[in-house]
Formats: structure tokens, C-alpha cells, sequence
């Protein structure tokens, strides 16, 4: 019986070495090379490939080595396929750091003073404190959930939205289209975590940005199709929105005419937030398997329905 690897070839060495250590009884195999298909039981991938059920034949799992799985194409996979996501705890302590990082960079003004750094001024302003910087979290998964509770330490008022119900200590929860409005009117940054899927693609509109209060700043840590680029241009142009930190983009890696290198109110970094690391991610994707294998449900087994 083999797993089949089709990722990062680089880090692919690390996945064989851990495989050949911890589960010789799981042959590893690295995409292209498949040796016979008829042998491969499980998929571990970021994209996987097209016509999938012609390909490997007996595959059993489909087990993607991201937290997201908009990049899978869900619909042309076969119906009977459960598909996982990588529920890897390094992948949810970088989503922490680096959303604490970007809100922190919001709430204390820091594109303001490197400008100021770079044209050599020595200038204060007054701030806003923590207590008064409200938080709002457009989804309230995995991800969402750990960063409403690091966040909450440093006093910020934290509040999140998600398409269904959501009881969190300490975080006020916001509900589906009809609470959407009165969700936004109260989030002086907002952070976007959303899953991407039909609905969402594009959420991160004017008319969204319309809805929260002026000057606020958004920080994209979902996937570059919830943000309609030009709507934010137009709104932190118009001074509605105050300033953006965004980890993703439409077009992955930006041209370098994008606008957004050199936009004073943006920072942009190249989708790093948090990065799928071999060693822990190779535990629960064992783990995954062995639950297969002894018939139970996988961890992070998405609902094809609504393809999260
Ligand atoms: C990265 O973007 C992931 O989905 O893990």
C-alpha cells in the first residue's frame, strides 16, 4: 500500500524520511513518479490532479497538506472521496502570530511611522488604547477561534462573524447575512479567515468596506479572491478604510507593477502567514491515516456540500 506525495518537492524529502521512519508499512511515493497506481491508497497534496479517479484508481482519502482546500476543485473529485484538510497545530500557531503581528501593526500605527522613519521625522500621535480597538473575525474555524483567543489577551474587544452560529468565551458572535451588517458597524479592524468557496470569493468588496466605521484597517488572511483589489484601492483612497495587511493575492506571486508593493497604507507579504512544517503536519496526517484505516472518520474531513 502507498501514499502519494504531490507538494513542494523539496520539503517532499523530509515527508519520505518521516514515512520511512515512523510508517515503513506505507510506501511513499513522489509525484511524478507514481510506480504502479493501482498500489496507492492515499493522496497527500496541495493541487491534485486532474481526473483524479482515472489516475489512481484505488485511491481511498484524499488528504490535502493545507488548511484550505479551494485550490482542489472539489467537484471534479469523485462524490465517494472523503477529502481532509491539514489540521496541523504549527499552521494555527503561525495564523496567531502573524494576525497578532498585523493587528498589532494596525492598532499602533506602524505604516504611519515607517513613512515617517523613511522621510527621518520624529513625530508623535496620540493612540488609541487596546480597550477601545474593537476586533472583528470573518470566520470562526480552527483558525478563527485560536486567534479571537490571543488576541482577547491583549484587551481588545473581539468580536467574529461566521455563516452559522458560534458560542466562544469572551467573543461576541455574529451571525449569518442578517447580522452581518451590525457585525461590520462595530469592527475597527477586521480580519478575514473566511473559508473560500462560491459565496465568499469577492466578500471583501467596497460595499463591504462601506459598512465599516471610517478609517478602519483590513487584513486579509484568507486567499486573494475574497478581496476585490480595486474596491480596496478606491477605499483607502477615499480614507474609509485606514490600512491593509494582506498575506494573499489574486495573482500569486503580484506582478511587479502591482499597486499594492508600493501603496503607503499597505503591507504585503508573500502568503506566509503560516506554512504547513513536515514534522508536526506528519503526525496528524498519520494519524489521518490510521483512522482510515481502521475505519473511523478522518480529522478535518470536509463537508463536500459546502466545501469546508
Ligand atoms: C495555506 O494557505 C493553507 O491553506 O494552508
Amino acid at each position: 500500500m502507498a501514499l502519494l506525495y504531490k507538494a513542494d518537492p523539496q520539503r517532499g524529502e523530509r515527508w519520505r524520511q518521516l514515512f520511512a521512519e515512523h510508517a515503513p508499512d506505507i510506501e511513499f511515493r513522489q509525484w511524478p513518479n507514481l510506480g504502479n497506481p493501482d498500489d496507492i491508497h492515499y493522496l497527500a497534496a496541495w493541487q491534485a490532479p486532474d481526473d483524479l479517479a482515472t489516475v489512481l484508481p484505488n485511491l481511498k482519502a484524499l488528504l490535502a497538506i493545507s488548511a484550505g482546500v479551494d485550490q482542489l476543485n472539489l467537484h471534479t473529485l469523485p462524490a465517494h472521496l472523503p477529502v481532509a484538510r491539514m489540521l496541523d497545530p504549527n499552521i494555527t500557531a503561525g495564523m496567531c502570530e502573524y494576525a497578532t503581528w498585523a493587528v498589532l501593526s494596525l492598532h499602533r500605527d506602524m505604516l504611519r511611522y515607517r513613512a515617517q522613519q523613511q522621510a527621518g521625522q520624529w513625530l508623535e500621535h496620540t493612540g488609541v488604547p487596546a480597550s477601545e480597538r474593537r476586533i472583528g473575525l470573518m470566520g470562526l474555524g480552527q483558525q478563527g477561534r485560536a486567534i479571537a483567543q490571543h488576541l482577547r489577551h491583549f484587551g481588545f474587544p473581539v468580536s467574529g462573524w461566521a455563516r452559522s452560529p458560534h458560542e466562544l468565551a469572551g467573543v461576541q458572535c455574529f451571525a449569518g447575512a442578517e447580522q452581518l451588517p451590525t457585525f461590520l458597524a462595530q469592527c475597527d479592524i477586521l480580519i478575514c479567515l473566511l473559508p473560500l468557496t462560491a459565496q465568499t470569493c469577492g466578500v471583501l468588496d467596497g460595499q463591504l468596506f462601506e459598512q465599516l466605521p471610517r478609517g478602519a484597517g483590513v487584513i486579509n488572511m484568507g486567499r486573494g479572491a475574497h478581496l476585490v483589489e480595486a474596491d480596496l484601492l478606491a477605499a483607502l483612497g477615499s480614507g474609509q478604510l485606514g490600512g491593509a495587511v494582506l498575506d494573499v493575492a489574486q495573482q500569486e506571486p503580484a506582478s511587479t507593477a502591482h499597486p499594492f508593493w508600493h501603496h503607503p497604507r499597505i503591507v504585503l507579504t508573500p502568503h506566509i502567514a503560516a506554512m504547513t512544517h513536515p514534522d508536526s503536519a506528519f503526525t496528524v496526517l498519520l494519524d489521518n491515516i490510521r483512522r482510515h484505516q481502521r475505519g473511523e472518520p478522518l480529522t478535518g474531513q470536509i463537508d463536500r456540500s459546502t466545501g469546508y
